[in-house]
């Protein structure tokens, strides 16, 4: 295997750099070893509001084997995100969990480098391409719901979402033709997905993360085969876009920083969609009225044979506004690590240079001094003169600044497409009694794969 697309063992995000002391910001250690790790991950709203009450917003927390801080609400998101100074990356925050499966995806560079990356794959979510995912989704997502009313009726709706998922990711980032291919490769991703947050970092043998590793060469090598066909070709998936953009003196991407890109890009696009969608189904079947309110909505919008149009994209605008209250109350990425890399100060608290810096999307949007009643499903919240009037880092899904999500638009395009299509087939409820509770880390999931009932319209 090229060299670059090993996994890697070492790299300037992961190599520690030396610990500063952070003894006062206020805090503790939590436990020996473990310090709040379980604790967090168990309930990391309940945790992130106990330290809130009893230290402030900025405090000092021990996880995943070493100290940092985080910083709540939206001015700490603000400056950590928009980052104006240059101070915080993103390579040292998330290096520790991803760049062993993800090495160098975007998210995994900084500053000058991150940028020459960015507008290079930018390419691929111009107008051009995005009409031609909109076709794919759209032909994806029919399929798929006109094979689910072949059995309607009880279902778990999280992991036949998260299967959809994977399918439409086959052919809107892949092409069409690959579909057949992609089983392979789908297992692969899955252990790769899975070991990004597997607790023993080490692979060894029989772990999740010797499974990921393996999953990684696997994904590596299908990417590396196809590079010269596809910068040959004229294909209108993303892969194919990915592989004749290129940087701004006109160099094409090397091979390796186009499979380490499209590898994150899968890896990004799949746990988040799966996430939101079902969040956004969820909140639909408990509160009929809104989910009748969507379907009076979708059956405006007319399409053009059978498929949303741009116009009617455009047009589903109480659509959007229930996904985004959907990705409020359960945002799909809870919290965004950084690094410090100088000193810095916020509102007096000084932050040496090498810390490990959190903020927190899931608390920022469950904050009473921000959101009326923060646990109640309300779209209305995002009206063009309710957004404005909040704080713009206060509604921090994808979150903000430079390394703010590339797939925003697809994220919504697909999320619309199949409101579209599924309210305009089912009705969906849950069953009776109180609903199973969701887990919120890694990523917000309903712990019991979100059982639902599907009656055809
Ligand atoms: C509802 C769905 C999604 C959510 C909530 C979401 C959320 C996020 C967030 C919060 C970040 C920034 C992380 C940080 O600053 O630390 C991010 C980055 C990113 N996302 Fe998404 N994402 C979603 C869907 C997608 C999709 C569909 C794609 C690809 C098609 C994608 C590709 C990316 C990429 C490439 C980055 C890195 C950007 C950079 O570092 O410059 N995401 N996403």
């Amino acid at each position: 295997m090229d060299a670059d697309l090993a996994p890697a063992d070492v790299s300037p995000s992961r190599s520690r750099p030396a610990r500063p002391s952070l003894a006062h910001i206020p805090g503790d250690r939590g436990w020996p070893i473990i310090g709040h790790t379980l604790q967090a991950l168990a309930d990391p709203m309940a945790f992130a509001a106990q330290r809130a009450a009893r230290y402030g917003p900025i405090y000092r927390r021990h996880m995943f084997g070493e100290e940092g801080i985080s910083l709540l609400g939206p001015e700490a998101n603000e400056l950590v995100l928009f980052d104006t100074t240059r101070s915080f990356s993103s390579a040292g925050g998330w290096g520790r969990m991803l760049d062993r499966l993800f090495p160098r995806g975007l998210m995994l560079l900084d500053f000058d480098e991150h940028r020459l990356h960015r507008r290079a794959l930018s390419v691929a979510f111009k107008a051009g391409p995005m009409r031609a995912y909109r076709v794919a989704l759209n032909r994806g997502i029919a399929t798929a719901l006109d094979r689910w009313g072949e059995a309607p009726g009880a279902m778990r709706f999280y992991p036949a979402i998260k299967s959809l998922t994977l399918d439409l990711a086959a052919t809107a980032f892949l092409g069409a033709g690959e579909v057949a291919e992609t089983e392979a490769l789908q297992r692969a991703f899955i252990d790769m997905v899975a070991a990004s947050i597997a607790v023993v970092r080490w692979p060894l043998p029989g772990t999740v993360m010797a499974r990921g590793v393996r999953g990684r060469a696997v994904v590596a090598a299908y990417f590396a085969a196809r590079v010269p066909e596809r910068r040959a070709g004229a294909g209108d998936d993303l892969f194919s876009h990915l592989c004749r953009a290129t940087y701004d003196d006109g160099r094409p991407l090397p091979v390796a920083d186009i499979v380490n890109h499209m590898s994150f890009f899968m890896m990004a696009a799949h746990d988040t969609l799966t996430s939101s969608l079902s969040s956004l189904i969820y909140f639909l079947a408990r509160h009929p009225e809104w989910q009748a309110r969507l379907r009076d909505e979708a059956g405006r919008v007319a399409g053009t044979e059978g498929m949303l149009d741009e116009a009617g994209l455009d047009a589903l605008t109480e659509t959007e506004m229930a996904f985004k209250e959907a990705l409020r109350l359960h945002p799909p990425v809870p919290a965004l690590p950084r690094r410090a890399v100088r000193d810095i100060e916020f509102r007096g608290v000084s932050i040496p240079a090498g810390t490990v810096v959190s903020v927190d999307p899931l608390f920022t949007h469950h904050m009473p001094e921000i959101w009326d009643a923060p646990e109640h499903f309300e779209p209305r919240r995002f009206t063009e003169a309710a957004s404005a009037a909040r704080h713009r880092f206060a509604f921090v899904p994808f979150g903000g600044g430079a390394h703010m999500c590339l797939g925003l638009h697809f994220a919504y395009l697909q999320a619309k497409c199949f409101a579209w299509h599924f309210l305009r087939r089912y009705r969906v409820t849950l069953p009776a009694g109180e609903p199973a509770p969701w887990r919120m880390w890694p990523i917000p999931k309903p712990v019991d794969g979100l059982p639902v009932h599907l009656a055809r319209l």
